[in-house]
Order: structure tokens, then sequence, then C-alpha cells
């Protein structure tokens, strides 16, 4: 995405990744784009694909004591989400910096970047077994979570804030119609569950486990059988089940590392902050921060101005703690949590979730996160 915005301002880049781009298109990860998403991509001639197949949702619902009450989106906030696969964007992206010429080299190796501190860092690489070097202007770092840049920091530069939860999520992916036309996310004794989809033939579904579940104990009709108790909502709801064609489970973390920059480093996405997936914020997130990254470039590259660039972590920091907020709150609103006070904390749930469902300024609050701040 920051190389195709780069592009479309008329700024040269190369996007290095470690892994193949049959790997990268296929990796499933969450499907919820937030409205300013959506329209970015829209915006800058990426969407064609994702208005003809991604699913505009105006609302949805939560499930808890066996009932199920819808957020309307559309009504509390004139915006909506979009269910759209993170590796279509992906997929849509990769295509559009291809046929605009843009490079990007798959499966490097041994990527080290270096003298960031300075006016010309380098990134040093193998390519099918080549030594290259790349010296440039600046270094993004949306390398993920476990990427090389923000470790290429030295230590007692950037500070970290961090979370972990004692839960998982197991996911997956379905040839059956979904049993709903909008996503359910359920609070449900045994533990939260979520509805979700891909197409009007596949169905997207999770279920809160433990973080080391391992999926041999979690044979497909066990799954379905776990999922049927916990998004039961009357005598005639009932899941399609089908063929399972994708199984996984997904970890839970809340992480900031602040400031996003060092030098002429910058870094953005998940390389700075994670989010638990209740919510699905963690693509936005990384949208928005290039978003900023992209002008803030643009500025320097166009008028030699590096204020923009200067303030670009406090700016996509704000964004990112309104979203780990609301990431917590979801997921601390909706999953069993076990211990000495799981009976308080479950009632203090449903209290929550009565809230939501009762007050429309809660409903707003709850829909206006949801959505999405605006990416101006
Ligand atoms: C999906 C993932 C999420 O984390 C979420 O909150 C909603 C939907 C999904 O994969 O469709």
């Amino acid at each position: 995405m920051l190389s195709h915005l780069l592009h479309l301002d008329g700024i040269d880049s190369v996007v290095i990744e470690t892994k193949s781009r049959q790997f990268v298109e296929h990796r499933v990860r969450a499907g919820v784009l937030e409205q300013g998403s959506v329209d970015l991509l829209n915006a800058t001639g990426v969407g064609e694909r994702m208005r003809r197949e991604g699913l505009v949702h105006e609302g949805l619902e939560l499930l808890f004591n066996g009932r199920r009450h819808r957020i309307h989106f559309r009504e509390l906030t004139g915006r909506a989400i979009t269910v759209y696969g993170q590796q279509e964007v992906v997929k849509d992206l990769i295509q559009a910096r291809l046929d605009a010429g843009g490079e990007i080299i798959f499966e490097v190796e041994d990527v080290r970047i270096a003298g960031f501190d300075s006016d010309r860092p380098v990134i040093r690489f193998r390519e099918q077994d080549l030594e290259r070097e790349l010296e440039c202007d600046f270094i993004a770092g949306c390398d993920g979570f476990h990427g090389v840049s923000r470790h290429a920091i030295e230590a007692g530069i950037l500070n970290f804030y961090e979370r972990a939860y004692p839960f998982a999520w197991l996911g997956i992916l379905a040839h059956a119609k979904p049993a709903s036309g909008e996503l359910i996310y359920s609070n449900h004794d045994r533990g939260f569950a979520l509805l979700s989809m891909r197409s009007s033939s596949i169905t997207r579904l999770y279920l809160q486990c433990k973080p080391d579940e391992a999926l041999a104990d979690w044979p497909d009709h066990r799954i379905w059988e776990e999922l049927q108790i916990r998004l039961a909502s009357g005598a005639a709801f009932r899941l399609e089940e089908g063929p399972i064609f994708q199984k996984s489970v997904t970890p839970m973390r809340s992480f900031v590392a602040e400031p996003m920059q060092y030098g002429r480093l910058f870094l953005a996405g998940d390389a700075a902050h994670i989010v638990p997936p209740t919510g699905a914020k963690g693509m936005n997130l990384a949208i928005a921060d290039v978003r900023l990254l992209s002008r803030a470039l643009k500025a320097f590259y166009s008028h030699g101005t590096s204020d923009l660039l200067a303030g670009y972590s406090r700016s996509c920091l704000r964004r990112v703690w309104r979203a780990q907020h609301f990431s917590w709150w979801m997921t601390s609103m909706l999953h069993r949590l076990d211990g000495p006070d799981s009976e308080f904390d479950h009632r203090r749930q449903l209290a929550e979730l009565d809230n939501l469902i009762t007050s429309r300024a809660a409903a707003t609050n709850f829909a206006e996160n949801y959505v999405g701040l605006p990416i101006d």
C-alpha cells in the first residue's frame, strides 16, 4: 500500500519481501475493512475487485443470553464496513504495483538494515544467492511483528507497552453458506465465538480456545459442535456446516512500540503495534499508518519540509491507542475470563452488553469505533 501511494506521488520505492508471492497472497487473515480503508483503496484506483466481491455490512449482531441484538452502523454513524479478506487486498495491491512497473523482490533472505541514523540508510539482503545492497533515502519497516526493522533499533531507544491474554482464537474457513448476513459476536458461558464470512458460500468462524491449543484436539465435528452451541440463538437458528478447508490458531496480544521512528527508519503496521483480533483493526491501522507516511514523504520530496516526518509517530499513535483501547475493550467484553473473579466478570460483561443495546449513546460510541475514524 505504501509503495502504491508513493508511486502515485511520483516517488520510487522497492518492496523487499522474504516470503513468496504465492504465500503472501494466500495467508489468511481478518477480513473487515473500515470505511476509511475502503475509501482510500477506491480513491487510489485499487478498489475495483473489492467493490465487486466485497460485502458491505451496515451493522453487526451481538449475541448474549441466547439472543441476538443488532448494532446499526449506518444509522448511528452514516458509515459501514466491507468484508473482504486481507489477502485479497494484498493480491490487488501486488497486481497494481506490478502493472505500474513497480519493483517487488520476493523470497529474499538474510535482510539487514543499517545506517538509518544517517542520510544514507542501506538494506543488505540475498536474492537467489546473490548479495545485494540497496542504498536509500528512507526505510519503511512494514515487516510485521517478527520482522527485522524494529529489532534493528538498538536497545533503550524504543519503549514497549504490552499485554498478553490467556486465550486465543481457533479460526476456520468452510465451504458453507453463512448462517447470517452479518457478523455475529457471541459472549457465551463456554467462551467467545464469532461468525463471519468471505462470500455467499464461504463462512469464516472463530472460537475462543487456549493459547497452546493443539489443532489435533479439534477434529471438524468437535469444532462444529462447539460453534453450534456458542452461536445458538433460538430454535430456528442453525449454522450450516460444510467442509473445513483452513484451520489455525490466532494468538492474542496488545503491543505498542514508541516512537514509531528512529532516524530514517519508519515503522508501520504490525512492526510497531499489534492488537488482539476482536474488531479486526490490524490491517486498518497499517493502512492508516502508511497513508500518513506517504503524505509526509511527499512533503519532504516536493517542498523539502520534514515536519510531517517528524510528527509521523505522534500522529499514528493517537489512532493506534484509540484502536488499542477498543480492541482490548471488545476482547474483555466478549471472552470468558477464567479465574477467581470469573462469575463477577461474566455479570459485568452482560451489563456492559445490555448497556450497548439499550443506550443509543453507548451503541454510537461502539459503532464509531468499529467503522473507524476517517483517514484524512
Ligand atoms: C473477522 C476477523 C475479526 O477479527 C473480526 O473481529 C471480525 C471478522 C474475519 O476474519 O472475518
